[in-house]
């Protein structure tokens, strides 16, 4: 099986290593520069914005199937294109994808299908005055979110009625270009996150073992939000009747209800919640797999990965090649160069990767290069520490032994990923 892989972060890497793992056979290949994905995929010089070019190099190389791993290319329409030419594909058309790059059409589409969610409104430069109103109707904390997709970086809660209004404003007036021009604005829900993936073609699907990320840049949830410096799985804040209630009242009504409206979603959707006092509401939807909830959900799953994959790109969801996960818990640690989310220096050589990997752990890379045969750090997010363990406790000590080993000029981790997993064990 060839496999085009886009996309160049530690989703990426995970999801190279997950293919390898079951399809060993499978020929990858890569058009990115991170050193973990080219330590299993072979490099292709291709433009990832260039659809057209994506589609004849698949079509001249002979790949059965393009796994496309974030969020752009798929809202751009890569999977539409990709149709076109029956060149099948792991991901949502551009139609589907919207139920992440567009939150307002995601609210919306939750009360049409009563899906529980935080109560907003949504209004677009035009209606300043209106959004003015309805923030004054609100209690702060007030979450202020850019419609449109924003690097992670489109979502402000604040913490004042005057900050809601400036950052309407400046919302309004181009911070994040077109992303900005309809904001939503909405209620402040209380709780724990947790990070629902669910496989599916459109109509069947498979749920895989709940994750938590943590987002703040600092221990205890402090800071500025990032990417992810860190996530675990399963995690014990969701019981099994929690589960079966977020199916029944978010995943299954989410999948019909996009299907019933004929964008049928297939691919990986994940539901990012927030849970208070047992209830689950969406906080957000994502049309793809999470960074970092990948690398500590895929290393769990049993049975034939790529095949599975393949299975739903060809638009039937095959079950029998899903066999569970394994009883055990993976916690993965995120190194992040000094500095980020904000500005950080890049290119310092890391050392003892090798050093984690003989502990027992998987290294997976984010923002790495190969430079002059060594590695060198090319990202704020530079690696994920995963350890595997009976229980979550074990595995956070594996990872975080493991990213001790581990050397960069600049490293910096948050030192309690895990750590509230451990709180709801009862
Ligand atoms: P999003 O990009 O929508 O996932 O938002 C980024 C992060 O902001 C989420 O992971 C939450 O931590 C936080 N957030 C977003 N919406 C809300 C909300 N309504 N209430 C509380 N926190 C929120
Ligand atoms: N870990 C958050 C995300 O992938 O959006």
């Amino acid at each position: 099986m060839n496999i085009l892989l886009v996309g160049n972060g530690g989703r990426e890497h995970a999801l190279a290593w997950k293919i390898k793992q079951s399809t060993p056979q499978a020929k990858l290949f890569s058009a990115g520069t991170n050193a973990g994905i080219l330590s299993l995929a072979d490099y292709v010089q291709l433009d990832e914005n260039n659809f057209t070019e994506i589609a004849k190099f698949c079509t001249t190389q002979k790949i059965d199937l393009v796994v496309v791993g974030p969020e752009a290319p798929l809202s751009r329409g890569l999977v539409n294109e990709l149709k076109k030419e029956s060149i099948p594909a792991f991901g949502p058309t551009k139609e589907a994808a919207r139920i992440e790059s567009s939150k307002s059409f995601a609210k919306e589409f939750m009360i049409r299908h009563n899906i529980p969610t935080a109560s907003f409104a949504s209004f677009d430069s035009s209606q300043e005055t209106k959004a003015m109103e309805y923030i004054s109707t609100l209690n702060p904390p007030i979450v202020v979110k850019a419609d449109g997709l924003a690097a992670g970086k489109g979502v402000v809660i604040c913490n004042s009625h005057d900050e809601a209004r400036s950052t309407v404003k400046s919302m309004f007036s181009g911070i994040f270009k077109e992303a900005g021009k309809k904001v939503v604005i909405e209620e402040y829900l209380e709780g724990d996150e947790a990070s629902i993936l669910a496989l599916t073609d459109g109509s069947d699907y498979i749920i895989l073992p709940t994750a938590q990320d943590h987002k703040r840049i600092f221990d205890n949830d402090q800071g500025k939000n990032t990417g992810g410096m860190g996530s675990y799985a399963p995690t014990p804040l969701i019981s099994n009747d929690l589960i079966a209630e977020i199916e029944a009242s978010i995943i299954r009504p989410a999948i019909k209800g996009m299907a019933d409206e004929g964008c049928p979603f297939a691919g990986c959707l994940y539901a990012g919640l927030m849970i208070h006092q047992n209830k689950p509401k969406v906080v957000e939807f994502n049309c793809r797999f999470g960074d970092p909830e990948t690398q500590a959900v895929l290393p769990l799953l049993q049975g034939d990965f790529s095949s599975l994959l393949y299975s739903i790109a060809e638009g039937k969801l095959n079950k029998s090649y899903y066999a569970g996960y394994e009883n055990k818990f993976a916690c993965c640690v995120i190194l992040a160069s000094k500095g980020y989310p904000d500005s950080y220096e890049k290119g310092f050589e890391i050392t003892g990767i090798e050093n984690a990997e003989n502990s027992g752990c998987i290294v997976f890379h984010s923002g790495t290069k190969k430079l002059n045969g060594k590695i060198v750090t090319d990202g704020g997010r530079v690696l994920g520490v995963v350890g595997i363990s009976h229980s979550l406790e074990a595995s956070i000590a594996k990872a975080y032994e493991g990213a001790k080993l581990i050397n960069f000029q600049n490293k910096y981790y948050r030192t309690d990923i895990g750590k509230k997993g451990l709180r709801y064990i009862k």
